[in-house]
Formats: structure tokens, C-alpha cells, sequence
């Protein structure tokens, strides 16, 4: 009776602990891959290395593992358990334990190019910001230009990233995103004058406008599909910067036409090198912070899964010394389920 009791006791410790230890690998991977990390920027697809080390097929304990990810020694950020959790972390070194060790380290997802400033440098391979960011913080710097931001701001973005950022979309109005996926910056691993290198670089290539363009589905009718498009401006009113001299492009799918548009100076169909075929184009003079634009195209057939509707806002101002002039991405409309 004792013993039983005993053994009672002690199961579910038993258990617990063993469920923190090993992890399931199918899980880890889809973890790795999907939109809820973004680890693998610095890791390496399949963990074979980077600008961060290899991890597949080292054979990491869970203990090691997770000192890494919470109190990285380096100028690796830290993640807190509501970004990655310790079963989660579990997940990860079985499927990295899974998977064979790689005979070379992978190379970046960005070099330095020739020539670079100091403080793209900096944010590329000495800290490695613009491994998830990209070669320009295009992210961070219509951010920066959403909310007029200033040097703290930056900081506090980077020092004490997970505690900010979800009142960061709030004030935005963002939808967040799955989770906080840039861990938290140590300022002891990356001085403040490291940072400032940075910010003082991407304020001199210039903060963006924070424009944004979200496309409905289409809706059949009886004259074609119809897609809604919206251009709007999040950032803050009388901190964002305006955008002026914008061009809003749609593409139109080989084999559709404009049977009708809405929305002020329409221009037309024509071709575009960048989206690769033929847009309908439309102008526009200012957006201001929190000014949005409506437009609808109706074609003469519904996109297919693969040559949906998407397209880009373009604008000049405020120019930025990244190239002529600047853009924000229409993501593929969602396919209507009656037009699959
Ligand atoms: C900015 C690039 C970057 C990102 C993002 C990043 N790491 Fe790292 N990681 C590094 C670097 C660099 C090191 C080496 C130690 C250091 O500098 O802190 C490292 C070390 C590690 C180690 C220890 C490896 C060893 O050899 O002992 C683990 C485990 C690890 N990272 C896991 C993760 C996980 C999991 C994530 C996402 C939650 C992640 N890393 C995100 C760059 C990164
Ligand atoms: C693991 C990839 C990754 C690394 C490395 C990274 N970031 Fe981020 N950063 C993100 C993501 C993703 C967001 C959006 C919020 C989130 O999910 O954390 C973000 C948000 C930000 C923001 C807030 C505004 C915005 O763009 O959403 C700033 C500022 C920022 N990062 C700057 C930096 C700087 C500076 C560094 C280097 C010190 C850095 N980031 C390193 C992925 C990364």
C-alpha cells in the first residue's frame, strides 16, 4: 500500500519530466519551418548553419539547447517561453537530433555587399539584424517612419523586444502577428553604440511611409469578378510620414480583362517590368497617416490559383537613397472558394 501510494505520487513527476525531455521531431520541424520562428534565417533552413552555427545532428541536450535560446552567451537574442516554449524547444532537438549532422556550414541568407556602410555592416554580419530584416530593415524603417521615431524608440524595440512589440501593433492597429518572433536584445552583448551605428544608417537611407495595400477575394457578378483593394497609410497622425506621388498597380492575369474599375485616375492598362505582365495603374497624389483609398477592378475572369491578382504601391516621396523611389507589396487575393 505504501509503495503504491509512493509510485502515485511520483508518476506524474515522472511524467512531466520526461514529456520536457524528449520531444517530438515531426513537430519540431513543423515548428522550424512554419511562420511562428524565424530561427532559421540565422540557422539555416534545415539547421546545417548560417550566420548563426549548425544545429542538425549536433546531438544538443534539451538542458543546452534551451540555456542557448534563454541566456544566449553571444549576440544571439534571448526568447522567452511565450515565444518558444521549453516543450517546444524539446521538439526542436529531437527533429535536429533526427536529422544528420551538415558536412559544411550553409552559407548567409545576406552578405555584405561591396562597399557597404558601416552601419549596414554592422546590422548584417556583426549583429545580423538584417538576416531576418533584410539588406535594407525595410520593416523596421517604415516603423520607425509610422510612428516619427527617434533613437529611443529603437532601443527600447530592440532591449526589450518581446515586453513591446504587442503594443507596438496595438498602436498601429496591426493584426499581430502569431507570435513576437524577434527575440530580446542584451544591452550588454550589443552596446548602445553599436545600435546607434545602426539607427543612424537607416535614417540616413530614409524611414519609409508605412503604406499598406490588402486585397478582398473576388466576387463573381454578373459582369466578372470584382476584387476590392485598399491603400492606407497606419501611421500615426502627426508623427507617420506621408507618401506622395504614388502609383498603385494590379495585375491582370494573362487571358483577363478590365471590363470595369473604380477609385479616382484610373490610367489604364500597361505593361510592368517588376510585377512581370500587364497591371491595371492607377495615381494617386498624398496618403497621409491614416488616409486609406478604395479601389475596384472587375475582370472579365476569376484569377486561378496560379496567376491570382496581386500588385505594388509605389511612391517618390519621401525619396529614400535605396533607389528611385519606394514600394509596398499587394499579397495575392485570397481565392474566393467559388472561383476555385
Ligand atoms: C540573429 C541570428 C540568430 C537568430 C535569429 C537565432 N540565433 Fe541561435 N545562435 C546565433 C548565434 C550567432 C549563436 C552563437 C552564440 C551566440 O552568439 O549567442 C547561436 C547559438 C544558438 C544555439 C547554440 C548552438 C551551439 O552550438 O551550442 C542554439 C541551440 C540556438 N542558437 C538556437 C536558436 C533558436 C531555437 C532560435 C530561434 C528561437 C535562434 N537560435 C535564433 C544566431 C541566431
Ligand atoms: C529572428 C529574426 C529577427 C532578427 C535577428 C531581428 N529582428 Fe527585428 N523583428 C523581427 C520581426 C519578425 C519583427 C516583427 C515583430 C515580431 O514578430 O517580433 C521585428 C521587429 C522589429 C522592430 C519593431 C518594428 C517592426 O519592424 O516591426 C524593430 C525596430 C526591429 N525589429 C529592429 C531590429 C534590430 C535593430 C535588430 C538587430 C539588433 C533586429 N531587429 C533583429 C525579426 C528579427
Amino acid at each position: 500500500m505504501r509503495t503504491l501510494l509512493f509510485a502515485l505520487l511520483l508518476f506524474p513527476l515522472a511524467l512531466g519530466s520526461a514529456a520536457a525531455q524528449t520531444g517530438n521531431a515531426q513537430a519540431g520541424k513543423t515548428l522550424w519551418e512554419g511562420p511562428a520562428t524565424q530561427c532559421r534565417n540565422c540557422h539555416g533552413q534545415n539547421g546545417e548553419g548560417a550566420f548563426g552555427p549548425d544545429l542538425a545532428g549536433r546531438r544538443l541536450t534539451v538542458a543546452q539547447f534551451r540555456h542557448a535560446v534563454r541566456q544566449p552567451w553571444g549576440i544571439m537574442p534571448a526568447y522567452i517561453e511565450s515565444q518558444i516554449s521549453d516543450s517546444e524547444i524539446a521538439d526542436l532537438v529531437a527533429y535536429f537530433s533526427s536529422l544528420p549532422a551538415a558536412e559544411k556550414p550553409g552559407s548567409w541568407r545576406f552578405e555584405v555587399p561591396q562597399g557597404a556602410p558601416r552601419g549596414q555592416e554592422v546590422a548584417l554580419a556583426t549583429i545580423g539584424c538584417a538576416q531576418c530584416h533584410g539588406p535594407i530593415l525595410n520593416g523596421p524603417r517604415a516603423n520607425a517612419g509610422a510612428v516619427g521615431a527617434d533613437f529611443r524608440w529603437f532601443q527600447t524595440m530592440v532591449y526589450e523586444h518581446a515586453k513591446v512589440m504587442p503594443a507596438h501593433w496595438k498602436l498601429l492597429g496591426e493584426q499581430p502577428a502569431v507570435r513576437v518572433r524577434m527575440g530580446t536584445y542584451s544591452r550588454s552583448r550589443i552596446p548602445e553604440a553599436t545600435l546607434m551605428e545602426i539607427f543612424n544608417w537607416a535614417k540616413d537611407i530614409g524611414f519609409r511611409a508605412d503604406i499598406q495595400g490588402r486585397l478582398g477575394a473576388g466576387v463573381g457578378g454578373a459582369d466578372g469578378v470584382t476584387y476590392t483593394l485598399t491603400v492606407e497609410n497606419i501611421g500615426l497622425q502627426g508623427r507617420g510620414l506621408a507618401a506622395e506621388d504614388l502609383t498603385v498597380n494590379l495585375v491582370v492575369p494573362a487571358g483577363a480583362n478590365v471590363v470595369k474599375t473604380t477609385g479616382a485616375n484610373y490610367k489604364g492598362v500597361s505593361q510592368d517590368a517588376e510585377l512581370k505582365g500587364n497591371v491595371a495603374v492607377w495615381q494617386l497624389n498624398r496618403l497621409a497617416p491614416k488616409e486609406k483609398q478604395t479601389y475596384t477592378l472587375t475582370l472579365s475572369r476569376a484569377g486561378t490559383a496560379s496567376d491570382n491578382v496581386r500588385g505594388a504601391v509605389r511612391w517618390t516621396k519621401p525619396a529614400v537613397k535605396t533607389g528611385p523611389s519606394d514600394a509596398a507589396n499587394i499579397a495575392p487575393a485570397p481565392l474566393a472558394p467559388a472561383t476555385q
